[in-house]
């Protein structure tokens, strides 16, 4: 069934309060919900109470304390029947944690239990209105063995504890904040907490506690310290105070997701909660960083003021992303995290918006909600606010927001609500602007420069490319940060920002002798695709001169993005691959040496765009193809910029370890220096990556150098890789990296790794870190996928049959990339599609995989 956003109806019952109890128990646990319902006003007349349920049997139904009958089941709903204004309905139910494979509800890991409820989990706990403009206060009563579950958590505050017979205990929990039910949590395990302290700018102590498994309380302190620094930042950049006394954060290695704002406890995926120097990444902390802000920021983005529907779901998550984009790139560099949130939006977010999956950050219709955790509903939902940011301003953007938190605070708000707030707030007339929330598709910006006289003209058309059931697309307005460089003083007057708010417009700018260099989209002010003809002279001076970072950047990109295609494209004579490859060659020299680069940056300016990014620049793609080019081009940086690229690599790897930006700037760089040796020379790359190895006294160097051994055909791999095992034996997060580097790698014999390793005593399909390790990272790889032979394609279809009844969820996430097909080139396509077929025959399939194999074949 397709559910539409033009349907919305308000509730007919509300439901104020809610009392739940829970018996808990790995196999069985029991729960009363009580729950105070009253008419809402503003809803239909219905006497029936509608309450959702997912796989669950009422025990019991007492209205007013009365055993009923007049109750039904609607499907998997239950249908109360109520005669007044106001009633107390009281439901039995059990559930079975330890069978919950889904991972959403109530569910067992690791001997512990917990919860996850966003989407539309709650109901598969008990019966209720689980909608998010259902608004209740929840008193939660919890009691299970005192040895199994010592530790008790749900949302608010611990009201009361107790001991109970035979060993058990129980713990009372208020939250005074009314919330949706997809904001409800329970946690009761056996767990450590690494505790700190927060005192709110106004005053307010508040406790917080992050909780793992015991052993792992050492690997915490980063988290906490991302969680005092988030709260700290949201005060200063967003006015937005903590408003309880206490904060849990629980680490759960079993999840779907990679972590969930429930008021008060958050849950996270344990791969954002745990490191250490020796078993993460510089990327790791990041990642932890910045979802822990994200999760905190909920707290105001999601929590204070939530969704009226899901169709909304942008409102938080586009919201909170941009939040926790500003709050990384203010720890941190901007710069580099700007580009960062540029590569994802490219790699995962654009190709979303060029396929058959291609949705508004506001979707009009959806058959499973979970499959609208999207890059388009986060990332392109950041981009659209930070556009309204960057045509206000910070400060009145912030007047803009403050007066959406003023006005929606304890309210289910829309994407509409939030922006005539903005409107209103910051004084901008958004009603063109409001298209970017209906309109599927990245627009493309055609740029045709022209000089007369002493005028530089730019001419700028817009075309929004057809989306499923969008044909027709009207104009949007497009925010371009614009500089134009003086070619003789190589020097800007000033940045500009241009709104090309219909299908094509001029901009003259005068004073240019000799037409300039054209630095546009600068911090990539909107998420369109530029297209331009650009000289590779011109590329070279912006990719060294450009006092925009992102724009420096973009340069280099571009000069490898013009050249590959055309190379992939056959379009290339012998002369112009070698000049293409002299460009290229010059604008990564002019980065190695450049002493007015930080490592940071430097590392950044060396990565290559990724085959995903450069397949989506043509209409039909060989990924293969494209891969073996990309290959052939980091060949020749690393044969004919040896000297430097091992010059660079010695000179880092003399940095000592540390967190500060130098330090991890030379890690950066070293990664990126290591792979373009070993691709150009992969003797000296293997001796390089094996020092490297055995030096290595943290995560990333040991992971980079591995990276590149495994790519090889050499005993060293074999060592390599057997070494790394033993080493981190019994650490799950580590395992999961060792999977993931053999599936990532570009050896020949990739795809029966896999294979192999899909046998292997560590794998399991039943915990989504481990699958995505190894077969998410299969999917990305264009060696893997692509392979000619289609034994990718059946490798992921074959996983998406055999996952789905155990997490349809998870599952789902694989579908778009064989739904990529119609950009694919024929031979390949037909797999692909071949796969489709044979996943929508299998019977019994999950809505989750339905929706997007039916939507992928058309
Ligand atoms: N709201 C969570 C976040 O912070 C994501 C939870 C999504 N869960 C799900 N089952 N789809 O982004
Ligand atoms: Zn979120």
């Amino acid at each position: 069934p397709v559910i539409r956003r033009e349907d919305y109806q308000p509730p007919a019952w509300l439901v104020p309060q809610i009392a739940l109890d829970f018996r808990l128990g790995i196999e069985e646990t029991r729960v009363t919900a009580r729950l105070s319902v009253r008419r809402n006003p503003a809803g239909s007349a219905a006497s029936t109470l509608h309450l959702n349920g997912d796989q669950l049997t009422p025990l019991a139904v007492r209205v007013d304390g009365e055993a009923v009958n007049d109750w039904r089941m609607d499907g998997a709903d239950l249908l109360v029947e109520l005669t007044g204004e106001a009633h107390e309905v009281e439901i039995e139910t059990s559930v079975n944690p330890a069978a919950n494979s889904q991972l959403m509800g109530l569910y067992a890991s690791n001997g512990m239990l917990c919860t996850q409820c966003e989407a539309e989990g709650f109901r598969r706990i008990t019966f209720f209105p689980d909608r998010p403009d259902v608004l209740s206060t929840y008193s939660v009563r919890m009691a299970g063995d005192k040895g199994q579950f010592p530790i008790l958590l749900s949302n608010g505050n611990c009201t009361a504890t107790g001991e109970g017979e035979d060993g058990t205990h129980w713990a009372e929990w208020h939250d005074p904040w009314p919330k949706p039910a997809y904001l409800f949590a329970l946690v009761a395990g056996d767990l450590v907490a690494n505790h700190a302290q927060f005192t709110t700018r106004s005053g307010r102590r508040v406790d917080l506690n992050i909780w793992v498994r015991s052993g792992d309380e050492q690997r915490t302190q980063h988290a906490m310290d991302s969680l005092i620094n988030s709260m700290k930042w949201d005060e200063e950049a967003f006015g937005r105070e903590y408003d309880l006394d206490l904060f849990n954060v629980v680490a759960v290695s079993d999840f779907n997701m990679g972590a969930m704002e429930n008021k008060g406890l958050n849950v996270f995926n344990t791969r954002y909660v745990l490191a250490e120097p020796e078993t993460a990444t510089d990327a790791d902390y990041d990642g932890i960083e910045s979802v822990i802000g994200h999760e905190y920021f909920h707290n105001w983005s999601g929590n204070r003021v939530t969704c009226r529907d899901w169709f909304q779901l942008s409102l938080k998550e586009g919201f909170t992303v941009l939040r926790d984009q500003l709050f990384s790139a203010d720890m941190g560099s901007e710069a580099v995290k700007r580009i960062e949130d540029v590569r994802v939006l490219r790699a995962a977010q654009f190709p979303e918006d060029s396929g058959p999956l291609a949705h508004p950050i506001r979707p009009d219709s959806y058959q499973e909600i979970s499959n609208f955790y999207t890059a388009t509903v986060y990332n392109k939902g950041a981009e659209v606010i930070r556009m309204m940011r960057t045509m206000a301003g910070p400060d009145r953007f912030r007047q803009g927001t403050d007066l959406y938190f003023d006005r929606h605070d304890g309210e289910a708000a829309t994407c509409e609500d939030f922006v005539k707030a903005i409107e209103d707030g910051a004084g901008l007339d958004l009603r063109q602007f409001r298209l970017w929330y209906a309109q599927a598709g990245t627009p493309q910006v055609a740029v045709e420069a022209s000089h007369e006289g002493d005028v530089a003209t730019l001419t700028l058309t817009q075309t929004i490319p057809a989306t499923p059931g969008q044909p027709e697309k009207q104009a949007v307005p497009i925010p371009l940060r614009i500089a134009l460089f003086d070619r003789d003083s190589g020097r800007h007057a000033g940045e500009r920002l241009i709104v090309l708010d219909t299908d094509s417009r001029s901009f003259a700018f005068e004073g240019f002798a000799r037409p300039p260099v054209v630095s546009i989209n600068r911090g990539f002010s909107a998420p369109v695709a530029i297209d331009m003809e650009r000289s590779n002279e011109d590329l070279v001076f912006l990719a060294a001169h450009d006092d925009d970072p992102f724009a420096r950047y973009e340069a280099m990109q571009s000069l490898v993005v013009q050249h590959l295609v055309a190379a992939v494209g056959g379009g290339l004579s012998e002369t112009a691959r070698a000049e293409g490859r002299k460009a290229i060659g010059q604008a990564f020299a002019a980065v190695l040496s450049d002493d007015g680069l930080d490592d940071l940056m430097r590392g950044e300016l060396m990565v290559l765009p990724g085959v995903a990014y450069l397949a989506e620049q043509v209409l039909v793609a060989d990924p293969a193809a494209i891969h073996e080019e990309r290959e052939g081009l980091k060949a020749w940086l690393g044969s004919e910029l040896a000297e430097s690229l091992v010059a660079l690599h010695d000179r880092v790897s003399g940095v000592p370890y540390s967190r500060d930006a130098a330090a991890r700037g030379a890690r950066k760089t070293k990664a990126q220096a290591l792979v373009l040796i070993a691709a150009g020379d992969p003797a000296e790359g293997a001796r390089r990556a094996i020092a490297q190895y055995r030096a290595a006294d943290n995560m990333t160097d040991r992971q980079s150098a591995l990276t590149v051994l495994c790519n090889l055909e050499g005993p060293e791999r074999e060592e390599a890789l057997a070494d790394f095992l033993r080493r981190y034996q019994g650490n799950a997060l580590v395992i999961d990296k060792w999977f993931a580097l053999q599936a990532g790698s570009f050896h020949p014999q990739v795809l029966q790794h896999i294979e192999a390793l899909s046998q292997h005593p560590e794998f399991t399909l039943n915990n989504p870190n481990r699958a995505r390790a190894l077969y998410m990272t299969a999917a990305v790889n264009p060696k893997a996928f692509h392979d000619a032979s289609g034994a990718g394609y059946r490798m992921i279809g074959e996983l998406i049959r055999k996952l789905d009844p155990i997490n349809p969820q998870t599952t789902a996430r694989f579908v778009p990339q064989l739904g990529r097909w119609r950009r694919i080139e024929p031979a390949r396509a037909a797999m692909m599609r071949a796969e489709l077929e044979k996943i929508a025959a299998q019977p019994g399939l999950s809505r989750d995989v339905r929706e997007q194999v039916s939507k992928s074949l058309g």
